[in-house]
């Protein structure tokens, strides 16, 4: 397995380029299935979820051609799919759960496989059924599988979702573009990424429209046509490396990407003292000499507040600060699992129930750590380049997900990271 071997402290100087959404590309992706015509998607990010997704998608018949960068697909689809999605790659990656509202709404049925929890939570997609089931889906869960199939074709309805997700109001959406008439979803998420989605099906001749603030319309229509698109820059990536260069009186040009959907971290960024200056499709990103602590700092769902793919950097982030801090994780019941490492590093954080309070500043030291999810991996990064002394990350396969070429990335702006095989 691949580790890290990072040597700080380093200063983060220079220009990054972001790469595209992985988590817009994973739908958008999964939404191909609805497709008889060849479809072009732009600007993937080169990681190993969209490889699994792509995996998935061949298994079910899709032909897909890559540029030699993988960052544009061809993708279309054979005029018989297959509509089930097994265990082996559902287990490897959740996000696999997307291609139920495609495949019930092209095919009529599907058997997919029941994703299960992942060490952030629980992570059920009890929403993901019951809004199905309302748009006329019959479902049963036998052996750990979804078998879902539907009489003729998905039959338009309103649905409010109990609580906001952002899965599936993407299922929902997918599902809801070939169905008979006219569907409403209320509460709905409306991250970034599924407005890029979309983007995506009205590009296509869907008929999509955001009615409010949380509600989103969709008039079936009988097909999709042949479309090219390219996707969003990775809102995360861009937060993460912005972050990277407030710790430690950085500077970066954080290019690629659209800056008004992180307004609410660049916000919090300023608060601890930071400098940005703000243009089109780029940030320019300077750190202050003293930290300024933030008090509590709540994680909620899109435009408000802090992202949760954020939490764990702003974390390593606040532990440099002067003072107390604290973060509340109000969208995962399990997110604090980088907490135990940043303590190897030196980190003084305590733990109550879903907040955590962070005590600095402090000095990190450099140790051995062990990467669990995807963002907290990066946390991990992100703490041991500014670490003093050497530090060595474990199972970095989990930012192998989700950040194209992060060391690439990292060493060009002055990090010393080294890829160990
Ligand atoms: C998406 O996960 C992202 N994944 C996550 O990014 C992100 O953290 C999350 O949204 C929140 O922003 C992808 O886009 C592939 P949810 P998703 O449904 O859709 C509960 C990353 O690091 N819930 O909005 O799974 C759920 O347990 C990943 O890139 C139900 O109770 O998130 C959670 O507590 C990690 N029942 C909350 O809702 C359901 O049926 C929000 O989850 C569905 C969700």
């Amino acid at each position: 397995m691949d580790k890290f071997l990072i040597n700080g402290p380093c200063k983060v100087r220079g220009e990054v380029l972001i790469s595209g959404s992985k988590n817009a590309a994973l739908p958008i992706l999964a939404s191909t299935l609805l497709f008889d015509k060849p479809v072009i998607i732009k600007n993937l990010p080169n990681v190993k979820d969209i490889d699994t997704m792509m995996s998935l998608l061949r298994s079910l018949g899709s032909k897909i051609s890559l540029s030699k960068d993988k960052k544009i697909a061809k993708i279309y689809n054979k005029k018989k799919m297959k509509t089930f999605c097994p265990y082996s790659i559902v287990r490897t990656f959740r996000g696999s759960i997307i291609v139920l509202g495609a495949l019930i709404g092209k095919y009529q049925k599907c058997v997919i496989s029941l994703p299960g929890g992942c060490l952030i939570g629980a992570r059920p997609v009890n929403l993901h059924l019951s809004a199905l089931k309302k748009l006329n889906m019959n479902f049963s869960i036998k052996k750990g599988y979804i078998h879902a199939n539907v009489n003729k074709r998905l039959k338009g309805a309103i649905i409010k979702f109990s609580r906001i997700s952002v899965g599936a109001t993407q299922n929902s959406i997918i599902a809801a573009c070939l169905a008979s008439g006219k569907t409403i979803l209320k509460n709905c998420a409306i991250e970034p990424e599924i407005v890029d989605l979309t983007n995506f099906l009205n590009s296509a001749g869907a008929e999509i429209k955001w009615i409010g603030k949380r509600s989103c319309q969709i008039v079936g229509v009988n097909s999709l046509k042949e479309t090219s698109y390219s996707i969003m820059g990775d809102r995360i990536e861009a937060g993460t490396f912005s972050v990277a260069a407030v710790a430690n009186q950085g500077k970066l040009l954080i290019k690629n990407f659209d800056p008004t959907v992180i307004t609410s971290e660049l916000n919090l960024l300023k608060k601890t003292g930071a400098k940005i200056d703000i243009f089109k499709n780029r940030i320019l990103v300077k750190g202050p000499k003293k930290i300024k602590n933030l008090i509590n700092v709540q994680t909620k769902e899109y435009p408000m507040s802090l992202a949760t793919d954020l939490q764990a950097q702003f974390m390593v982030l606040l532990c440099l600060a002067n003072g107390q801090s604290s973060i509340t994780e109000n969208i995962f019941e399990n997110r604090f699992m980088h907490v135990a490492e940043l303590k190897r590093l030196g980190a003084k954080i305590i733990i109550k129930g879903n907040k955590a309070i962070i005590n600095g500043p402090t000095e990190f030291n450099g140790a051995e750590l062990m990467s669990s999810d995807l963002r907290a991996s990066v946390a991990l990064v992100l703490a041991a380049i500014f670490a003093k002394g050497k530090s060595i990350i474990n199972r970095i396969y989990h930012l192998d997900r989700g950040y194209e070429k992060i060391e690439k990335k990292l060493r060009k702006v002055g990090a010393n990271i080294k890829r160990i095989k």
